[in-house]
Parts: C-alpha cells; sequence; structure tokens
C-alpha cells in the first residue's frame, strides 16, 4: 500500500519522510499504512540515526480523515500509528507547516520532536465535531503543555499560532523554510543532539484539579446538551495517571462519542458548509470586486458596509439626509469599534478601513462602484425607484444588488434594463457577524453574478447559500411557516415561555417568543400587516396575541417590555401578558389545554420540516443541505442536530407524514404532507439520498 501518498528519502544519515496527500493531507488509512512501511523501510535500511517527518503540499496533516468516521475501521488505526511513531527505535522529529488538526497534532506528539514553520497553527477542533481527541491527544497533549493549556485546546478546538504553541510546549523549535528543508535540518540536529528528543507517553503531568473542577463546571453550563465537552474534561483529567491506561480511558470515551446523534449532526454541519458552494454557477468567472456601494445607512446597511470593510473593500455609503447619513457612519464606526474591543481587528485596522469609507447624500456617487447593495426599507415602490436610478448611473458590468429579504427579485431587476446584473444578497442582522448570506437568483441573473456574490461572501467571511425567487427565500419562508404554529400553541393552551424553555432544551440559543423580543415585535406586526389581504379565508390566524402587544406599543426588548419585560440584564415576567391570552383565547372560542414540553417541539420541528422539504420541491434550495445550512448559520438552529433536514432523517420520512396527518385532523389547511416526504415515506429515501444526488 502507500500508492505513494507517503515517501522516503535517505540524506546522509537521516532519513526523511514525506505525506502527499492533497488537499489537506487528512490521515486516511493509505496515510497510515504509509507511515508504518515507511518506518519499517528506514529501519530495514538500517543506515538512519534521525528521521524527519513532513508533508507536502498546503499543510501538515490537517486531521483524521473525517469522511471514513461511522465507517466499518480501517487497520492500522490512528491510535495505533501514533504508538508506532512514539515506540519507534530512531528518534522522529515532526515538521509543521499549514495547520497541524485533530490527528495532525495527535501524529505530531506522538514524534519525539516538534518543529513549526513562523505560520503554522496547531489544534485540537475534534470537540466541534461531537468527538474527542481519540489518537492519545488527550493524554498527551497535556503532559507536552500541562493540563491548563491542554484543556484550553481541546475545548475551545481553536487553532494556536506557532508562537504559542512554542510557549505551551507543544512544539521545541520555530524555523523558517520549506517544510523538506526545515525536516532535513532538524533530523541532522537530533543526530548531532541540538534538538533534544523524547517519548512524549514517558513524561508526566502535573495535576490540577481546580482546573478540571472549574472546567468541568463551565462545559456543563455552557453545554448542557453536548456530551463529549465533559468526556474531553475526563480524558485530561485521566492524563495524570498511567499512560497506557489513560490511552485506553480516552478510547473508551471516544467509541462512545463517535456513534452519537451529536458527532453525525455536527460533522454534517461540517461539510454542508462546504457543500453549499456546490452550485451551478461555481465555473463562472465571478466579476472583480474592488468597490463597494451600500443603499442605506439603517441597521443593515451599516452592517453590510461595516462587513465589507472589514474584508478590505473601500465603501461608498449612501443616505437621503445627511442625519441619516451621520447615523450610519456613527453606526460602522460603533461596529468597528466593537470588532477592536472584542479582539477581532487591532486598532490600525481599524482606522484604515474606515478612511475607506465615503459618505454621501447623492446617489451619483456610485458611477463607479464594482457592485451596489441596496438596503433600504422593505418597500417595493422604493427599490424600483432605486434600481431605475441605479440603472441609469452605474457603469456596465457593476453588479446590483437588493438586501430584500422577502420581495420579488425578479420584479426589482425588470426596472433596469440589465436584469442579467442584478440579485439578492439577503445578510442577516447583524450583518457583520452574522455568517449567513443568502443569494437571491432572479430568472434573468447572469451565472457570473452568482460567481460574484458567492466570491463576495467568501471575502467577507460569510457563507454563502443560493436561493431561488419566493416570499421570503429560504429561511424566511420557512420561519414564517413554522412561526404560526409557534402562535397556535400559545392560543391553544401553551405560555409563550413553556414554548421557548421547550425548544431551548432541545438545543436553541432562544426560544421563539424571546428572539421575537430581540428583534423587534414591530417587525412581525408590520409583516402580518402586509400579508393582511393574501391571507386565505381558510387560514387560522395566530397573529391576535402578538398584535395586542405591538398594538400597546410593546416590542420587546427595544422598549424593556414584549413577551417578557426587561430590566438592565434580567428578563423577567410580563404581569401583563396572561390577561392578554386570556382574552385572545376566549375571543376565539378556545378552551385551553395542557402541551408537553415534548410536543410543543414535536410540532414545532415538524412545521418547519415541512416547509423546509417544500422549498426543496420548489427548488427554491438547491438541496437539503443548503436549508440546513441556512439554518445554522441564520437561525440559531443546534448545530449538534446538524440542522432542520438532518434531523428530519433521524426521525424518519414515514413518522413524520404520521404526524402531520393527525395534526391536519384538527386543522387540515395549515398541516398538509408534501409531495416530497410522502413519496419518501413511500419510497423508504431519505434527504441524505437527495444530498447525494439520489
Ligand atoms: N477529512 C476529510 N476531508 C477534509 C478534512 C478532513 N479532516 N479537512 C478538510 N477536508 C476537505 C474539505 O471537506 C474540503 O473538501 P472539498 O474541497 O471537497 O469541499 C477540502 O478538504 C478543503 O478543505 P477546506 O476547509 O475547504 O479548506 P481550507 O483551506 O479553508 O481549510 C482546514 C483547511 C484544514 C483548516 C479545514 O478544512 C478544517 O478545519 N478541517 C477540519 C480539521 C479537523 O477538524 N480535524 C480534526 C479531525 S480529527
Amino acid at each position: 500500500m502507500g500508492e505513494n501518498k507517503v515517501t522516503v528519502e535517505f540524506v546522509e544519515d537521516v532519513a526523511l519522510i514525506c505525506i502527499n496527500n492533497p488537499p489537506v493531507n487528512a490521515s486516511g488509512v493509505v496515510v497510515r499504512q504509509g507511515i508504518v512501511d515507511a518506518l519499517d523501510e528506514i529501519k530495514a535500511a538500517g543506515s538512519a540515526k534521525a528521521i524527519g517527518l513532513y508533508c507536502a503540499g498546503r499543510t501538515f496533516i490537517a486531521g483524521a480523515d473525517i469522511t471514513e468516521f461511522g465507517k466499518p475501521p480501517l487497520e492500522p488505526g490512528l491510535p495505533e500509528v501514533c504508538n508506532i511513531l512514539e515506540d519507534n527505535e530512531i528518534p522522529i522529529v515532526a515538521v509543521i507547516h499549514g495547520t497541524a488538526l485533530g490527528g495532525g497534532l495527535e501524529t505530531a506528539m506522538g514524534c519525539h520532536a516538534r518543529v513549526a514553520v513562523p505560520t503554522a497553527k496547531v489544534g485540537l477542533p475534534e470537540v466541534l465535531l461531537g468527538i474527542l481527541p481519540g489518537a492519545g491527544g488527550t493524554q498527551r497533549a497535556p503532559r507536552l503543555a500541562g493540563i491548563s493549556n491542554a484543556l484550553d485546546l481541546i475545548l475551545s478546538g481553536r487553532h494556536v499560532p506557532a508562537k504559542d504553541a512554542l510557549e505551551m510546549g507543544l512544539v521545541d523549535r520555530i524555523d523558517d523554510g520549506e517544510p523538506r528543508e526545515v525536516a532535513l535540518a532538524a533530523a541532522k540536529d537530533v543526530v548531532v543532539g541540538t534538538l533534544a528528543t523524547r517519548r512524549t507517553g514517558e513524561l508526566t503531568t502535573t495535576p490540577d484539579d481546580a482546573a478540571i473542577e472549574t472546567t468541568m463546571a463551565a462545559v456543563q453550563k455552557k453545554h448542557p446538551h453536548l456530551i463529549s465537552p465533559q468526556k474531553c474534561v475526563e480524558c485530561v483529567a485521566a492524563s495524570t495517571g498511567d499512560f497506557k491506561e489513560g490511552l485506553a480511558f480516552e478510547r473508551a470515551r471516544f467509541m462512545e462519542c463517535l456513534p452519537s446523534p451529536q458527532s453525525k449532526g455536527l460533522i454534517h454541519a461540517f461539510f454542508g458548509e462546504r457543500a453549499v458552494a456546490n452550485i451551478p454557477e461555481r465555473k463562472a468567472q465571478a466579476r472583480d470586486i474592488a468597490s463597494v456601494g451600500v443603499i442605506g445607512g439603517g441597521t443593515m446597511g451599516s452592517g453590510i458596509s461595516t462587513s465589507a470593510l472589514m474584508a478590505g473593500l473601500p465603501v461608498t455609503l449612501i443616505e437621503v439626509s445627511q442625519e441619516g447619513l451621520d447615523r450610519g457612519v456613527a453606526t460602522i464606526t460603533g461596529n468597528l469599534d466593537g470588532a477592536v474591543k472584542r479582539g477581532k481587528m487591532s486598532p490600525e485596522k481599524r482606522d484604515a478601513a474606515l478612511a475607506k469609507l465615503t459618505a454621501s447624500t447623492e446617489m451619483e456617487s456610485l458611477a463607479e462602484v464594482d457592485l451596489v447593495i441596496e438596503a433600504v426599507f422593505e418597500k417595493m415602490e422604493i427599490k424600483k425607484e432605486i434600481f431605475t436610478k441605479l440603472d441609469a448611473i452605474c457603469k456596465d458590468g457593476a453588479v446590483l444588488a437588493s438586501n430584500t429579504s422577502y420581495l420579488d427579485v425578479n420584479e426589482i431587476a425588470a426596472m433596469t434594463r440589465r436584469p442579467q446584473d442584478v440579485l439578492g444578497l439577503h445578510f442577516f442582522s447583524p450583518a457583520h457577524i452574522m455568517k449567513l448570506l443568502e443569494v437571491v437568483v432572479g430568472e434573468k441573473t447572469a451565472p457570473e453574478v452568482v460567481a460574484t456574490g458567492f466570491a463576495l461572501a467568501k471575502k467577507m467571511r460569510k457563507v454563502a447559500v443560493r436561493a431561488g425567487v419566493c416570499d421570503g427565500f429560504i429561511g424566511n419562508r420557512i420561519l414564517g411557516h413554522y412561526l404560526k404554529t409557534a402562535s397556535y400553541l400559545v392560543l391553544d393552551g401553551a405560555h409563550p415561555d413553556q414554548v421557548d424553555k421547550a425548544l431551548e432544551g432541545f438545543g436553541f440559543a432562544m426560544g421563539p417568543h424571546r428572539v421575537g423580543d430581540l428583534a423587534g415585535l414591530d417587525i412581525g406586526y408590520m409583516t402580518r400587516k402586509r400579508l393582511a389581504a393574501t391571507r386565505p379565508a381558510e387560514e387560522r390566524y395566530g397573529g391576535a396575541i402578538a398584535d395586542r402587544l405591538s398594538e400597546n406599543g410593546w416590542n420587546g426588548r427595544k422598549t424593556s417590555k414584549g413577551y417578557y419585560v426587561y430590566e438592565g440584564r434580567d428578563t423577567l415576567e410580563n404581569p401583563d401578558l396572561n390577561a392578554i391570552i386570556d382574552e385572545e383565547r376566549a375571543r376565539a372560542g378556545i378552551t385551553p389545554r395542557v402541551f408537553s414540553d415534548e410536543e410543543i417541539v414535536e410540532r414545532y420541528m415538524t412545521a418547519m420540516i415541512s416547509e423546509a422539504a417544500r422549498v426543496v420541491e420548489d427548488g427554491i434550495a438547491l438541496r437539503p443541505v443548503d436549508v440546513d445550512v441556512v439554518f445554522l448559520s441564520g437561525y440559531g438552529f443546534p448545530r449538534f442536530r446538524g440542522g432542520p433536514l438532518h434531523y428530519a432523517d433521524t426521525i424518519g420520512a414515514a413518522e413524520l407524514v404520521k404526524r402531520i396527518e393527525a395534526y391536519a385532523q384538527e386543522d387540515a389547511h395549515y398541516w398538509k404532507v408534501p409531495a416530497l416526504l410522502r413519496k419518501m415515506a413511500e419510497d423508504g429515501g431519505s434527504f441524505a439520498d437527495l444530498n447525494k444526488g439520489k
């Protein structure tokens, strides 16, 4: 085996092992076997006094091959390979460039010394995939770096720069140069004794019970739903004992995590965030975007401007009045100051970004920009006026985007003589923080304009998801549907606080009423008014309670009162809420009934899945995974559940159909079985099959 993914080279009295498994040198079975074979070959040759192990391409081993997870194990396993490296008679020095992550760092820790190039980073991000470092990482990291550093590394999953890794003791030296040259020099230094080597497993860990206790309490509080963080702490705690026993303890904990639905959900999220870039337009040449115009200095426009500035792009901000413009500039400045405070940006970078901001009350200032994002009030008439003007002002080839969250992008594009250059770029508030960008593709949008939207998202470090045109696109369309369920649950007998707590128990960061209060209840109020005329007669109206709150001026956090009352940092009961609920139930002739938390979650999730299935069926989302990523990056969906349609597969189409049919007994208009789901139930199919193109 080996397939030339692992090669050996002898230079004088040292040997070099090179791993070459693009794109990220994941340590799949071929690499693992290749390493074992390479060590055998070097031993048989008998000439080498030290070995340098390095990688070709852009990075050191970036981890175990995640695609092998969940499949029958292929020998030799990574734990075994790390032990074989450690037991090797001839000392081995690992040379790290790019990122040594997970199984990559574990491999390096199995070696007898580590040298990093200055730009290298190391980390143990397994916890982010619902597992733990299971190839000795939890036993070797504390032996090299101490308990406290190991806990930080393993529980945060963060990428630690070489300099810090050196300070922690994870690496022994930093040398600049090409990995092969560094490996050759390091191996020679081992031979002459200027680079010390030892077996990590022979070191001891100094106990630190205080760090273990504090960290355990912190993870139980921060991640009550997750199983792997606590197991990580237990494993690190075990590193003060016998090394072999520690490895066995770690292996057992790892095997408890690997098959868990949480780990499957987190791995689905990892690959999903990459899969969404696979769009029909991916081969089109994106246009160069060297400058951006933003129309509207409200929260949205300012957030988008901030995001573009943080990506290094010059921004021209347009507002109708000088006052509005000043407010916009102040918001952007505040956003950038916030980024500095959170350590996301240096003060110098902030100053450089602000220097690239131009503010103007004249739309004509957009004549030369490469891309314009309109982010004004959600009224079709205003948008049409703006796009007519943009058509007259902007240079040929400029991309014209609307940040509308539900309006018809085709209608907006039709106001221009260049509908091929128009698309929707739907950011989520606060736009400089939220990861999601829905790229809304109109009937006439050119492929290179779609590709430009995706390229812009990448520059802004956002996750772009391709969406078709419909009211609300992917996310808000589904949201509009399942929020009705939340309102029906309250009308029928559940309390808003119970609904919130049940869904927080499921894993959402905040329940829908808390989110409503945060976003502002006036937004939903306006949407209900807008849609009132088109609401079908058979549709049950769920907005009565929320309407009453808004009509009282209780629009949530910004008015200190909504479903809850907000006092400083405290969230309290709204003492007036129950009376409103009782009145609206009485008005609708409802005798309230008791709902279990389980039923609340079931109904809410079934509603979400139903509309999500229709969004896939209608081709608004390319695949189920696109819906999943929208919810994971824009709607606070619990990542460990993988997204609504990954979660749907864990329930199964047949069960979902059964649920919908049962609910339809009460409300046949709202609860309808999506054709796609019915077909899946009949054929035994799944959303995962659709992701694979089956
Ligand atoms: N196993 C299998 N495939 C992997 C992988 C792994 N550990 N890490 C990355 N890949 C794949 C990606 O899916 C992607 O495939 P695609 O091009 O078909 O979409 C490709 O390698 C490149 O990865 P990408 O993330 O797009 O590149 P990047 O340069 O932005 O980031 C990393 C590189 C290594 C930082 C990033 O991929 C990463 O964090 N990987 C996971 C590391 C990890 O968790 N390791 C621990 C596992 S034990």
